[in-house]
């Protein structure tokens, strides 16, 4: 592949031109960046904070979330965003969709998401939807905040009408949603009967007023997880209302596969959305990672491939020609759904690519591989060398010596590429003390001069 001006050209013939930079890919599988088209930036690494989720359901989530956004300040938000962005550049994420919680009056996350968005703007494309975690209806003045969302620069407009007091007020929410979405040629992104309960009905609302405003293709469905519960007539009827709105869905396997289902006794629903009828009627399908230590989600670090493994297990997707389709859905399926112009791998397009250390798609899923390259416009933005790479070997073996003895391993994560090791700066380093493994931020010290253990005491 060839690249000129941060764009893929065609490779000149052998010998025509001398490049000025050659990246061996070393066989490794190439794919466009990848995109996240759903996830909650202004809640991410908060898990534990004030209290833990002990009944594991999104109810409990919600309320934790209700009680810790009291807390939220500007800087707050900004310092545990920039550390995800982080993670996701160099898992190869340069596209993300973020939910932002607009139940504020003071609209502290949206304003610092809205600072974030222009900080990271030459790494990381962001868009913001506005998030009414507590509801439009059922939160006061929850139509104004979330118009003045809008108006301070949301590029989405969202909703959660299964959580609204009642029925009617959730449909109330969507039609509201649809209609500011309209007015103010934004795209729209609901959060959709996330619930197991089986009457949970406002997709097709949605469905509808997509058709009756005229914003095919404009409209997204998230969860969408009481599809799973609904009786085969009803499901029939709303996926072809969803395909005839050419909506697109994206399902959250990490998060769904523990908050879903937490109600039932045996059998346990497994409380997914439809995924292989929503794309056998030919409707776009994502996948998303939802949450990163937060009160819904205590795991995960934002890496678009663990939670397609995840779907490849709880969506019954480990057919062979099913297996490709997930790469497809955190690639070019998400691109679509956020609208993305020129993405892909065509001549003339932008050179946002991501390397991997596998050599195809089914072994990127099998191994969960860390990226080798991620370049941006034809940027390099993140490079992570193999595990027993010649530089890393180097770098514990100096990482080691400045750090007390119990610290018996250490790998660099996320490390810019630099042609001198010595120096480097680097995001986060993975710790194995004492027989277990975790990862913790270095907070920018540079390998082997200022790694110290005050630098790795801190838990994200
Ligand atoms: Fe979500």
């Amino acid at each position: 592949m060839a690249i000129e001006g941060g764009r893929i050209v065609s490779p000149p013939p052998a010998g025509a031109v001398q490049p000025a930079n050659v990246i061996d890919a070393r066989g490794g599988l190439l794919t466009p960046a990848l995109v996240e088209p759903h996830i909650h930036l202004d809640a991410v690494l908060t898990v534990g904070q004030p209290r833990h989720n002990l009944s594991g359901s999104l109810f409990e989530g919600i309320a934790i979330w209700g009680e810790r956004v009291k807390d939220l300040t500007v800087d707050d938000v900004k310092r545990r965003v920039a550390q995800v962005l982080r993670w996701q550049v160099a898992n190869g994420v340069l596209f993300v969709r973020s939910h932002v919680d607009v139940c504020d009056p003071k609209l502290t996350a949206l304003r610092a998401l809205l600072e974030v968005r222009e900080e990271f703007a030459d790494q990381i494309t962001i868009q913001l939807v506005a998030f009414p975690q507590q509801g439009i209806q059922s939160f006061p003045d929850g139509e104004g905040l979330m118009r003045k969302a809008v108006e301070l620069g949301a590029d989405v407009v969202g909703g959660i009408p299964h959580f609204e007091l009642t029925r009617e007020y959730g449909e109330q929410s969507v039609k509201f949603a649809v209609a500011l979405a309209h007015e103010f040629n934004r795209l729209v992104d609901i959060h959709c009967d996330e619930t197991d309960d089986e009457h949970s009905r406002f997709l097709e609302v949605l469905a509808a007023e997509t058709i009756r405003l005229n914003m095919q293709g404009r409209v997204t469905a998230s969860h969408t997880t009481a599809m799973h519960s609904y009786n085969n007539a009803y499901a029939y009827r709303v996926i072809n209302n969803v395909a005839r709105a050419r909506m697109h869905m994206v399902t959250n396997p990490l998060d769904n596969s523990v908050l879903q289902g937490r109600f039932d006794s045996y059998p346990v629903r497994r409380g997914h959305t439809r995924i292989k009828e929503l794309m056998a009627a030919g409707v776009n399908v994502c996948i998303g990672h939802d949450s990163v230590m937060d009160p819904w989600y205590p795991l995960g670090y934002g890496d678009p491939l663990q939670a397609a493994f995840v779907l490849a297990h709880y969506g019954h997707m480990s057919g062979a020609e099913e297996l490709k389709r997930l790469l497809e859905m955190i690639t070019f399926n998400p691109a679509r759904a956020l609208g993305l112009p020129d993405y892909g791998l065509e001549t003339g397009g932008p050179a946002s690519l991501v390397v991997y250390e596998a050599p195809g798609e089914v072994d990127a899923l099998r191994l969960i591989p860390r990226r080798r390259l991620v370049l941006r416009r034809g940027r390099v933005v993140a490079r992570t060398e193999p595990a027993l790479g010649h530089r890393e070997l180097k770098a514990e073996t100096e990482a080691r010596r400045a750090l007390e003895h119990d610290v018996v391993a250490v790998h660099l994560l996320h490390a810019r590429a630099r042609d001198d090791l010595r120096g480097e700066h680097v995001d986060a380093v993975e710790l194995a003390v004492a027989g277990q493994r975790r990862v913790e931020p270095s907070h920018g010290a540079r390998v082997a001069v200022a790694v110290r253990r005050r630098d790795l005491g801190r838990a994200p």
